[in-house]
């Protein structure tokens, strides 16, 4: 089920691209787009990254929410998926997904964005839960994907 209210992505990329003016250290821009991304939209109910901190292998970044596991290797679960394909993963059914790591029992669908610096590095992924069922649309994925390149795409 989608949420009614259609999220403001221009808004929302304007507030970030004004937060983020002139930053280039990864934690402070992931600690304030996992604000401001979990506090823009009510179907977030988990906003955080994981970082590729070795080869195959995703660690916990800044998030928001309850706590997250912090190692993910590139072979496990959505974001593992989505850092292996290098693809976005939108998982309307958590449940339906082979692998499927839950964090929180609440959780119901998915949303996993990788996050590309210069040169097409895989710096981590985006990690967004709703225990809202079928929450997320390619809108969603499309939209927060080009936040993350205007935001990581240069470093
Ligand atoms: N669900 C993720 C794990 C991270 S927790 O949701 C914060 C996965 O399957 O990779």
């Amino acid at each position: 089920m989608k949420d009614m209210t259609d999220t403001d992505y221009d808004g929302l990329a304007a507030r970030i691209a004004a937060l983020t003016e002139g930053e280039t250290d990864e934690v402070a821009l992931m600690a304030t787009l996992a604000c401001e991304l979990h506090h823009s939209d009510a179907r977030f109910d988990w906003t955080g990254f994981y970082r590729v901190v070795g080869p195959e292998l995703l660690k916990i970044g800044p998030y928001q929410g309850g706590h997250g596991c912090l190692v993910i290797p590139f072979s496990r679960g959505v974001c593992g998926a989505a850092a292996r394909t290098g693809e976005a993963q939108l998982v309307p059914d958590v449940d339906a997904f082979p692998g499927h790591i839950a964090c929180a029992s609440s959780t119901r669908s998915e949303l996993v964005i990788p996050v590309f610096g210069a040169q097409g590095r895989l710096i981590g992924v985006l990690d967004i839960d709703s225990d809202q069922p079928d929450a997320f649309t390619q809108v969603d994925a499309a939209a927060l994907a080009g936040i993350l390149n205007d935001v990581f795409g240069k470093l």
